[in-house]
């Protein structure tokens, strides 16, 4: 199974590139730069990720990310994400940066992009790994934060394919970020969004219709409204879902009641992925082999979701043909 899920061509459309960071490298990195962390090991820092929530889980993110300082920080995480997914069969990842994490600390924008893109090109290089890069707003900072974070981002525009909505959703609709996500399509950015992941069904519609997002990110809420199941179906939007991540949330209380199999079977265009690797126990093969255990899927429909990641990428038919042999 592990083989067969491996030697699968896949892409991960879903990777916070903070939540990747793994407890040897936040202390590798703390020592780098002289920080303390509020561990006093690596089997600690393990230890304390156990969450009731989003919410809980941010808090202990957005603390580990404090110890990315410098350019070579972004580019040694970068490098270590990239190297393990392409270690999973993953031939195309378009990765997540949250920059306002890094720059309400005083962390240039330069700083935080010039790393990360320095890795995306190295991993091509030395591995035929591809990469895109997706730029997301939190969506518990101000609208005012992330405009200034777009104005940030123009000089870099041709390292960055889409913007995206991150951070604690309930109480902050996608609604809110209509005039910022209008800002960015006119500069040529595509977008995303998480929708759906705790926040309701009427998120996601937000999403499409106010943001003109090209994907939903998470969306499994979207069982709760048939209409919205139609139309995610006939506008084939695909859904990048992260199973190991829903269940350490509390998304769904264990694995075995994962909806996955049931929006696969609605027609969906389903994709796995990890979000946050790091915290969350595995990466993107793990993610499959899990999903595809507890839900009994078969070959077919693994390959189907492993097709769908390639499908929902931002690469062309042709690059995605490429980027598979
Ligand atoms: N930031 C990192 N992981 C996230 C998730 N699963 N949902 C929302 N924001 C996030
Ligand atoms: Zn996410």
């Amino acid at each position: 199974m592990k083989d067969f899920i491996r030697s699968l061509p896949k892409a991960e459309l879903h990777i916070h590139i903070e939540g990747s960071m793994e407890p040897e490298m936040m202390f590798a990195l703390a020592l780098r730069n002289g920080l303390r962390l509020p561990y006093g090991s690596v089997e600690e820092v393990r230890g304390a990720y156990e969450f009731n929530d989003l919410q809980s889980f941010l808090d202990l993110y957005y603390e580990g990310a404090r110890v990315l300082v410098q350019e070579a920080d972004f580019f040694d995480l970068t490098a270590a994400y990239l190297k393990r997914a392409h270690s999973d069969g993953v031939c195309h990842a378009e990765i997540f940066f949250d920059p306002q994490t890094h720059t309400a600390r005083g962390v240039p924008f330069e700083v935080v992009i010039s790393g990360i893109h320095g890795a995306q090109r190295a991993a091509a290089r030395e591995l035929g790994i591809s990469s895109k890069l997706i730029m997301c707003f939190l969506r518990d900072l101000s609208t005012e934060s992330a405009m200034e974070t777009l104005r940030q981002a123009i000089p870099y525009k041709e390292w960055i394919i889409a913007i995206g909505l991150d951070s604690a959703e309930v109480g902050h609709p996608p609604e809110q970020f209509k005039a910022v996500f209008e800002a960015a399509r006119k500069e040529g950015f595509l977008s995303v969004a998480h929708a759906g992941e705790e926040g309701p069904p009427e998120y996601i519609r937000q999403a499409l219709d106010l943001l003109h997002v090209s994907r939903i990110d998470h969306g499994v809420r979207c069982l709760e409204d048939p209409e919205l199941v139609e139309r995610l179906k006939a506008e084939r939007i695909p859904l990048t879902v992260c199973p190991l991540s829903n269940v350490k949330l509390r998304v769904f209380n264990t694995l075995p009641e994962h909806n996955l199999k049931r929006l696969l079977d609605a027609g969906l265009c389903v994709t796995v992925n990890s979000d946050d690797p790091a915290y969350f126990g595995g990466y993107v093969a793990e993610n499959f082999r899990a999903v595809s255990e507890a839900l009994h899927l078969t070959d077919e429909e693994i390959r189907r979701l492993a097709d769908n990641s390639f499908e929902a990428s931002f690469l062309t038919e042709k690059e995605a043909k490429g980027s598979r042999q």
